[in-house]
């Protein structure tokens, strides 16, 4: 097969590490890549967001599959365009991603359907707002509905604190995305990724995996992207994981599907661990980032097949994915400044060292210069992973690799998995 991957992250970089370990891959092509991603595959200078240039690129490759990465390339509409191009995708459609794209959407989906979630109210007005921020208890859950950069979600203890939030977006702080904006009801638990593939039809689990949020350990300081995950989540049993999935993620593949909009790709399922069960948080339309990392480590099974099974809708002719019972471990090295204002350039070196049985290191932000001297271009700039027997020995062995790893303008969290660490005690 000729496969053609869309992103440059270190999610997509793990995907495509999985995708060349696959008999059935001839030939993979990433656009637009990375130099990690370029040690292993070719990349071509084409953005995630190019639908005409991309599916221009599938053609060229003759291309089988077409793997999307990003939200960014799903909002597109790749998978449309790739759909009108008769080429199979691995990737939802622009409706079917406003799962992701639009909250409001999503709330009013989890009413028709039954998926439990917080109460909320969506609003175009302040005033209106206000008024129903005064009938909640605090702590106050206040959302710009469209696609913020995982920036417009504001946690506000104070009722004048939630207030103001809901003004300030309403006012145009996060542009069109910030037109309406969904508040919630605050739900109390820990939180947990859980993935699924969908053919738009059938859905697999796919695993789960524990991210780190905040940027400094401890979990202080601002959101990020990710700082670092683990897998399995010890705190998500095989029980509760069968749960989610028929409270949440059979109903949302089937619900998609009877709107006319079936859902293809992976469907990610933020979830809150309460005392009621798993709640919904959030859904993406794609991997997390840096969850997908641990999950790849994870996964015995060829990944392709998988991929190339929801494209073509004969999910449910597959066996169920086989996993690696060793726990993996995601640090994530980011640039001096993350999230706020990352410093570029910074010099990397040590990769090629022998950084230790089980461990890969993904490239995120990362670019050559004009000499081919690797130096950070992102926020997140390295996923140093590690698998092993137990989690205390993937986090020992991720953490002696970081050591090795010579990127003086990084910085790191030094506590991944202390939640399960803690579980575990
Ligand atoms: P979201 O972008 O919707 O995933 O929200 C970002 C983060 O805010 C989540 O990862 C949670 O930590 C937190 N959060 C969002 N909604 C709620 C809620 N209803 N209750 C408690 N925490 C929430
Ligand atoms: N690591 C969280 C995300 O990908 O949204």
């Amino acid at each position: 097969m000729n496969i053609l991957l869309v992103g440059s992250g270190g999610r997509e970089h793990s995907l495509a590490w999985k995708i060349v370990a696959s008999p059935l891959v001839a030939r993979l092509v990433c656009a637009p890549g990375n130099p990690g991603m370029a040690e292993i595959a070719d990349v071509r200078p084409v953005s995630a967001t190019d639908v005409p240039a991309l599916v221009e690129l599938a053609r060229e490759i003759a291309a089988d599959l077409v793997v999307i990465g990003p939200e960014s390339a799903v909002a597109a509409g790749l998978a449309d365009a790739l759909a009108e191009a008769q080429i199979p995708c691995f990737g939802p459609t622009a409706m079917a991603g406003q799962l992701e794209s639009s909250k409001a959407f999503t709330k009013a989906f989890c009413d028709r359907h039954g998926l439990p979630t917080a109460g909320y109210g969506v609003f175009e007005d302040a005033a209106a707002a206000e008024t129903f921020l005064e009938t909640l208890p605090a702590p106050y859950v206040i959302k710009a509905d469209g696609l913020a950069a995982g920036k417009g979600v504001v946690i506000a203890p104070t009722l004048e604190e939630a207030k103001a939030a809901a003004v300030d977006m309403l006012g145009g702080r996060f542009g069109s995305a910030g037109a309406r904006v969904v508040i919630e009801e605050f739900m109390e638990g820990e939180e947990v990724s859980l993935f699924a593939l969908s053919d738009g039809h059938h859905a697999v689990l796919l695993g789960a995996a524990q991210d780190h949020k905040r940027a400094y350990d401890g979990d202080k300081g601002p959101n990020t992207g990710g700082m670092g995950t683990y897998s399995p989540a010890p705190i998500l049993t095989s029980d509760l994981a069968q749960q989610a999935y028929e409270e949440l993620i059979s109903p949302a593949v089937g619900g998609m599907a009877a709107e006319g909009h079936p859902y293809v790709g992976v469907l990610y399922a933020g979830l809150m661990m309460t005392n009621d069960g798993p709640k919904l948080v959030e859904f993406n339309a794609r991997f997390g980032d840096p969850e997908c990392q641990v999950l790849m480590l994870r996964l015995e099974s060829d990944l392709v097949p998988y991929l190339d099974a929801c494209a073509n809708g004969t999910l449910d002719q597959l066996p169920p994915p086989v996993w690696r019972e060793d726990p993996a471990v995601c640090v994530v090295l980011a640039a001096e400044g993350y999230p706020d204002r990352p410093r570029a350039g910074g010099l990397i070196a040590g990769l090629d060292a022998d950084l230790g049985e089980d461990v890969v290191v993904f490239h995120a932000g990362t670019e050559r210069d004009a000499e081919g001297v690797l130096r950070a271009a992102g926020g997140r700039v390295l996923n140093v992973c590690a698998r092993a027997p137990t989690l205390r020995e993937a986090i020992a062995r991720a953490y002696a690799a970081v050591a090795r790893v010579d990127f003086a303008e990084g910085f790191h969290r030094s506590d991944i998995g202390w939640r399960a660490l803690e579980r575990e005690q």
